[in-house]
C-alpha cells in the first residue's frame, strides 16, 4: 500500500510538541521557570515571515514566552549585534533564534556568533558546530535533527548502512552528515559540483534531499526499498496555481522507496517542533537540570 510508505511528518511534529507541552509543565511546577524563546526577524522577506509567524504561534502553543524583535531591513550591523547582546543577558530569554537570511550588509558569521552557546537554539554556533562534529552533547540545527528523529523511528543504529545527502548547506546537509555517522551509518555528501551524483544516489540505502531544486531526484536515481527524506520546500506554477513540491519527485520516488516523506506535511512541520524540543533542552541546561528524555516517541 503506498500510504503505508508515507512517513507522516506532520503526526510526528504534533507528538513532539504534546511532549515539550508536558515537560515544560514538570519543569514549570519544578523551577517556577517558563521556558522563553526570542526571534529576531531582519526586514520583509515574505517566506522568512511566515516561518517566523509560524514559530511565533507555537511556541505561544506549548506554554513557552514568545519575545518578537521585528526589524527594518537597514538595521545597522552593530543595532542587531547589541538586540543579540541583550538577549544573551536577559534571563527570561532562554533560546535565540535569529531569522536567516539577513540582509546583505549584515555578516551572518558575526551575529550567529554572537549568540550565547547555551541559548543558540539554531545550533549554528561554531561552538555547536565543533561539539556536534565531535560526538558531543550540543545543540543540534531544527531540520535535520527533526529528519533524524524520523530516521531513529525506523532504524536505532545504521551500522552497514549507505546514507547519500544531496546539499552541503551549513543549515541541513553538513549538520545531517554529523548526524547520520553518530548513527553509524556510511555517510557521502553529493553537491553541485560532484560527477555522477545519480549515481551515488543509486546505491543509497537512506537518501536525505536539501537542495533547494524542485524535483529534481527522480524515481531512477533511487534503488529499491530505500528511505527517503526530502527536505525541500519549493513553490512551483502548475497550471497557473501554486503548488509545493519537494527536492524530489515524489510520485516517481513513491514507486520504488520503502518510506518516503511528503512535501508538505513531511520534514517542514519538525523543523520548528524540534526548536521548541531545543529551547526545552537548553532551558533545562542552564538551569543545571539533565535533558528530559524524549521516550517514548523514539520507540
Ligand atoms: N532560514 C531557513 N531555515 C532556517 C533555520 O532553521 N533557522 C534560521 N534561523 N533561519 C532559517
Amino acid at each position: 500500500m503506498k500510504n503505508e510508505k508515507i512517513i507522516d511528518g506532520k503526526k510526528l511534529a504534533a507528538e513532539i510538541r504534546s511532549k515539550v507541552r508536558t515537560l515544560s509543565d514538570v519543569f514549570k511546577s519544578k523551577t517556577n521557570i517558563t521556558p522563553g524563546l526570542a526571534v529576531v526577524l531582519v526586514g520583509e522577506n515574505p517566506a522568512s515571515k511566515v516561518y517566523v509567524k509560524n514559530k511565533i504561534k507555537q511556541t505561544e502553543e506549548v506554554g513557552f514566552n514568545s519575545f518578537e524583535h521585528k526589524l527594518p531591513i537597514e538595521t545597522p550591523e552593530q543595532d542587531l549585534l547589541n538586540i543579540v547582546d541583550s538577549l544573551n543577558k536577559n534571563k527570561d530569554v532562554n533560546g535565540i533564534l535569529v531569522q536567516l537570511p539577513l540582509p546583505d550588509h549584515i555578516n551572518s558569521d558575526k551575529v550567529l556568533d554572537k549568540i550565547l552557546p547555551e541559548k543558540d537554539v539554531d545550533g549554528f554556533h561554531a561552538m555547536n558546530v565543533g561539539k556536534l562534529w565531535s560526538g558531543l552533547d550540543a545543540l543540534v540545527p531544527c531540520t535535520p535533527l527533526g529528519c533524524s528523529i524520523m530516521i531513529k523511528k525506523i532504524f536505532d543504529d545504521l551500522s552497514g548502512k549507505k546514507a547519500v545527502i544531496v546539499g552541503r548547506s551549513n543549515i541541513v546537509g553538513k549538520p545531517m552528515a554529523a548526524l547520520l555517522l553518530k548513527m553509524n551509518a556510511t555517510v557521502t555528501i553529493v553537491h553541485s559540483r560532484t560527477k555522477n551524483i545519480e549515481d551515488i544516489c543509486k546505491d543509497a540505502d537512506i537518501l536525505v534531499a536539501a537542495v533547494g531544486v524542485p524535483e529534481m531526484v527522480k524515481g531512477s536515481w533511487i534503488k529499491e526499498d530505500c528511505i527517503v527524506i526530502d527536505v525541500g520546500i519549493n513553490r512551483i506554477e502548475v497550471n497557473n496555481k501554486t503548488k509545493l513540491v519537494g527536492d524530489v519527485d515524489f510520485n516517481q520516488a513513491l514507486d520504488k522507496a520503502s518510506l518516503i516523506t511528503p512535501v508538505p506535511g513531511g520534514v517542514g512541520p519538525m523543523t520548528i517542533a524540534c526548536l521548541l524540543l531545543n529551547t526545552l533542552n537548553a532551558t533545562h541546561s542552564q538551569n543545571g537540570m539533565k535533558q528530559p528524555e524524549l521516550g517514548s516517541l523514539l520507540e
